[in-house]
């Protein structure tokens, strides 16, 4: 066929490190135990903006800043926004990519984060700590979708880069990165177990 691909939307999803994740894993959700307990600020935050779940995005969202578990996590993924940026082609200009925010997300059954996009960064993604079977992973919206007059569906088996919508899988251990203008959303966690995630944000300004 004569037709080539233009603008792609690449999603970069990878395993954090090849060894190591369960340790890191487990203290990060002894320390997303002692934030939900402790963070008024964010519980507060959390009931009007994250309804019957648990995140510190509006309080305490420069994690990597304060606990050496974070600190060691953006160690991990610099080597993956790397990656990603190579990906991208992007010409950084020898500034570098810089972790601006880092925060946790804690998911009940119900619990839903609705469509968005992360107008004043860069790079974003997220990291995922504990997803239990069934719960939803990380569902990205066509960027031209708002452009698309009088556009036919695409049909149901189209291939996944022809779809409006695509979810990218959760699963412990791993990271996902995209850049920061795509919308993306999660959907109810529909089972009886928590969804834990480390989102985050990384800024060139
Ligand atoms: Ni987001």
């Amino acid at each position: 066929m004569p037709t080539e691909l233009f603008f792609p939307t690449r999603i970069y999803r990878a395993k954090l490190a090849p060894r190591g994740t369960a340790a890191l894993n487990a203290q990060i959700l002894r320390e997303a135990a002692v934030l939900r307990e402790d963070d008024g600020g964010g519980q507060l935050w959390s009931r009007d903006n994250y309804p019957g779940g648990y995140t510190s995005y509006g309080s305490v969202c420069r994690l990597q800043t304060i606990s050496p578990t974070f600190a060691r996590l953006e160690q991990l993924l610099s080597r993956h926004v790397t990656a990603y940026a190579r990906a991208l082609e992007l010409n950084l200009s020898g500034k570098p990519l810089e972790m601006t925010d880092c925060w946790i997300n804690v998911m009940p059954k119900g619990v839903t984060h609705g469509l968005h996009l992360h107008p004043t960064s860069t790079i974003s993604g997220t990291y995922y700590v504990q997803v239990p079977k069934g719960a939803p992973g990380l569902k990205f919206e066509d960027p031209r979708l708002d452009r698309m007059m009088a556009s036919p569906p695409r049909r149901a088996t189209a291939r996944k880069s022809n779809q409006p919508w695509v979810m990218a899988p959760a699963m412990a251990g791993y990271v996902t990165l995209f850049e920061s203008w795509l919308r993306h959303e999660v959907p109810a966690n529909p089972v009886d177990a928590e969804r834990v995630s480390v989102s985050f944000n990384y800024s060139w300004f």
